[in-house]
């Protein structure tokens, strides 16, 4: 029989949890056999930020990136072995121009997605730029605000266009709070976007590959109680719906590993956040949903490098904008259309067969893995972490019973 070994770099910052996960569970799982009978073996390495030189080989097969998005040195790295290495990327640092909110909401407009409207309006504050005053003396054209909010109607919301976390966003009623906010927007470049009032549902989908699981999201919540386990919060067509815009997003832009949020209103579904191409999933806020996050990203990762998927850097707007651009297809027809292709570009069927032929035993192992000592060690680990001393004993027992209930519900579904 041959073999090869594979090594799969982590590219991370601060956190500890997942890391550790993913490393226990290849370490568990062993090597996969292919259907040629070749066994692939697997090494995992935190990747360490150094000189690099730019004709060097490096040791990867894959990457999964929680750091470029801040940290230059280390995007810097990924494009070079994207480029000259062919080395598969969770996600590619191409697509990083694209995690603005704003190229997502374009993109996904001209498909003809329920973007709720949006206008960019200019910097508030001159920007730090010899050039500034001068252009904006003969360029900057002035303009009416509140005209603008009245036309897309309150409430809004006013928001970075770049955004995330929460980090100067806010929601605004009248007049007095608009011209508040964008006072303080300074030199932040903002959209100002009508706001889905009075949603039914926050549905928070997140994508590794070609899994999707929609969860039910509730912003105002601290994030250890933002998703609440429920499973049929909505209807099969709804959450049919959800999964589409989701997969549509990553396939569209390349992400293998993002989050996208949509709001759901009298049976309208909202895309209105979908550009966290680094999503975050700590066990504090994914909690009974952490395994199937680990346990997706090991079978996205063994699948792409076991069947030699190769990396695409460059997008296939047209064929995406060729449906989106068509007056005889209803938005429906069209979503059929975007999966078949979102699909494709997934390897979906390919995929779960791979799961099922090559990796039969990942569930049993994850299963085993999450009720074992090791798993609940790092569980207390990342609670002492993470929570004030005195909240300790309270998270602990928090998280243990999430993580006991996904245990019990998935030896059920293993029956
Ligand atoms: N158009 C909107 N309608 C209703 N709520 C919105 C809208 N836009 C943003 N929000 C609320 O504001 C929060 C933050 O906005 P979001 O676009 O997700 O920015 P961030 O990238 O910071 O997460 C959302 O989670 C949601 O609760
Ligand atoms: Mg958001």
């Amino acid at each position: 029989m041959t073999e090869t070994t594979h090594l799969l770099g982590l590219l991370l910052g601060t956190e500890q949890d997942w890391p550790t996960a993913f490393e226990s569970i290849v370490r568990h799982l062993g090597p996969v056999s292919d259907a040629a009978g070749t066994a692939h073996r697997y090494d995992v390495e935190r990747i360490a930020i150094e000189p690099f030189d730019l004709r060097a080989t490096p040791r990867h097969d894959l990457v999964i990136d929680r750091l470029a998005y801040w940290y230059y040195h280390p995007r810097e790295w990924l494009k070079k072995v994207a480029l000259m290495d062919d080395v598969y990327l969770l996600n590619s640092p191409f697509t990083f121009q694209s995690m603005e909110k704003h190229a997502a909401y374009c993109a996904m407009m001209r498909l003809g997605l329920k973007v709720p409207d949006t206008v960019l309006v200019p910097y508030k504050n001159p920007r730090e730029h010899a050039k500034y005053a001068p252009t904006a003396a003969q360029y900057n054209r002035p303009f009416d605000l509140d005209a603008i909010a009245e036309r897309l109607g309150y409430p809004i919301f006013m928001k970075p266009y770049d955004g995330g976390a929460w980090v100067g966003v806010s929601h605004i009623r009248n007049r007095e709070e608009l011209h508040r906010a964008y006072d303080e927007s300074g030199q932040r470049l903002m959209h100002l976007q009508k706001a889905v009032a009075g949603y039914d549902v926050f549905a928070r989908s997140l994508s590794i590959g070609a899994e999707t699981m929609v969860m039910k999201f509730d912003a105002e919540q601290p994030m250890h109680a933002r998703y609440s386990v429920t499973h049929d919060f909505l209807d099969a067509g709804t959450g049919e719906e959800t999964v589409t815009i989701g997969r549509l997003v990553n396939a569209f832009f390349r992400w293998e590993f993002n989050s996208c949020e949509t709001l759901i209103k009298d049976g309208g579904v909202y895309p209105i956040d979908y550009a966290n191409a680094c999503p975050d999933v700590a066990i504090t806020s994914l909690h009974y949903y952490f395994p199937w996050a680990m346990r997706a990203l090991v079978r996205w990762s063994i699948f792409c490098t076991a069947t030699g998927r190769r990396p695409r850097l460059d997008l296939d707007t047209r064929r995406y904008f060729d449906i989106g651009d068509r007056a005889d297809l209803s938005y429906t027809e069209k979503l059929v259309a975007y999966r078949g292709l979102a699909d494709d570009y997934f390897e979906v069927e390919h995929y779960r067969d791979f799961c099922a032929s090559r990796l039969p035993h990942l569930d049993g192992v994850v299963l085993e893995w999450v009720e074992g000592a090791e798993f609940d060690r790092l569980l207390v680990d990342t609670v002492r972490a993470t929570f004030p001393v005195h909240e300790h004993d309270h998270f602990v027992a928090h998280y243990r019973g999430l993580l006991g209930a996904w245990a019990r519900d998935e030896r059920g579904r293993l029956g």
